[in-house]
């Protein structure tokens, strides 16, 4: 038997790419999603499955007035911003509203005795890798200072566990595709990621694509990233509300759980196989090294497989063909 998610679960960042997949997810599941958001970098066409409280994570009187109103016993943290790049250029923007603003959630979640939190974390929080795939138990020793806001969240979770606050904070890897129904998908302003950029590339909606370092330790010299489906990231949400609800003890908990595949495909051979699926290739150009990128990032997945019971499902052909049937529906 699956366990009910208790209503309502209020989702931060939800009328984003993720959180816009994680609310669907919970309404499929029969659990009430209320979006919070301001905005700022999603979509009100993304609020398709529960209310939108427009406002930041970080202005406390709002926060207050939203749990006073919907008195939510689970909380899914996605609000962010989410750029490597712009990190570097502006650290101060992101540990403020990454890290700081997330503080006053994090504290308005203890007191209102919120019984499951779950945090949006990243695989970037590990830095360099000192192995092949990189498990929990990897240092955390960010390299950039959108990582380092993540790390401060969830050093953040560990004191809050103190005060019995159960959380989760899900290092994801890299998240593609889109919704298999072609409700949402990834619409980013700027778009910096990949699959999205390489495949508008081989469509012809933007110029070529700039492969950031060619010279990097790995097999064809460009870097190594682990694609999780979007669909199956928000599944992973779903079972780590359950598992920390399910846990019985009635002290808080902290518990970082890798989300991604555990394959990693360079981005040469990601470019290969998006010119074979869309039957145009990719035109691409090599450009330096970017600061703030790792060689590689895999992850090993195996505590999210033995204690959420989470295995995705989605393979990298799929990411590809749902990224291009969604890239082709917003040109219309
Ligand atoms: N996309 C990925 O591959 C990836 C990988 C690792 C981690 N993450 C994390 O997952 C989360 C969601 O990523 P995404 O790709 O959906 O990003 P997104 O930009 O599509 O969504 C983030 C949402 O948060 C909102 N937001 C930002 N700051 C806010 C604030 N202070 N108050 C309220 N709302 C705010 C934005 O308006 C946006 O709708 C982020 O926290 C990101 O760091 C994403």
């Amino acid at each position: 038997m699956v366990f009910a998610i208790p209503k309502p679960v209020l989702v931060t960042g939800g009328a984003g790419y993720i959180g816009s997949h994680v609310c669907k997810a919970l309404a499929e599941a029969g659990a009430q999603p209320v979006c919070l958001d301001t905005l700022e970098k999603g979509h009100d066409w993304a609020v398709r499955w529960g209310a939108l409280e427009r406002g930041d994570v970080g202005d406390a009187a709002f926060i207050d007035e939203v749990f006073r109103r919907h008195r939510p016993r689970v909380v899914i943290h996605l609000a962010g911003y989410i750029e490597v790049g712009e990190s570097v250029a502006q650290p101060e923007r992101y540990l403020h509203n990454n890290a700081a603003k997330s503080r006053i959630l994090i504290e308005a979640a203890v007191r209102n005795r919120v019984e499951a939190f779950v945090f949006s974390s990243t695989c970037a929080v590990y830095g360099l890798p000192q192995s092949e795939r990189l498990s929990e138990e990897h240092d955390i020793a960010p390299i950039n200072p959108y990582a380092a806001s993540k790390a401060s969240v969830e050093r953040a979770l560990d004191a809050a566990a103190t005060r019995g606050l159960r959380s989760a904070s899900l290092r994801y890897f890299n998240a593609t595709g889109a919704d298999a129904e072609g409700e949402i998908g990834e619409a980013h302003d700027p778009e910096t990621h990949l699959l999205p950029l390489a495949v508008d590339a081989a469509l012809g909606l933007r110029e070529p694509l700039v492969v950031h370092g060619c010279d990097y330790p790995t097999p064809d010299g460009s870097c190594v990233r682990d694609f999780v489906h979007v669909t199956d990231l928000a599944d992973a949400h779903l079972r780590a509300v359950r598992w920390l609800l399910h846990r019985n003890s009635l002290v808080g908990c902290h518990q970082a759980f890798n989300l991604g595949s555990g394959t990693g495909y360079s981005v040469r051979e990601v470019i290969a196989a998006i010119g074979r699926i869309a039957g145009q290739p990719v035109p691409h150009n090599s450009g330096p090294r970017r600061p703030g990128d790792s060689p590689q990032l895999v992850g090993c997945i195996t505590k999210a497989q033995r204690e959420l019971d989470w295995l995705p499902s989605r393979g990298l052909e799929t990411q590809i063909e749902d990224t291009l049937r969604w890239r082709r529906s917003m040109q219309r």
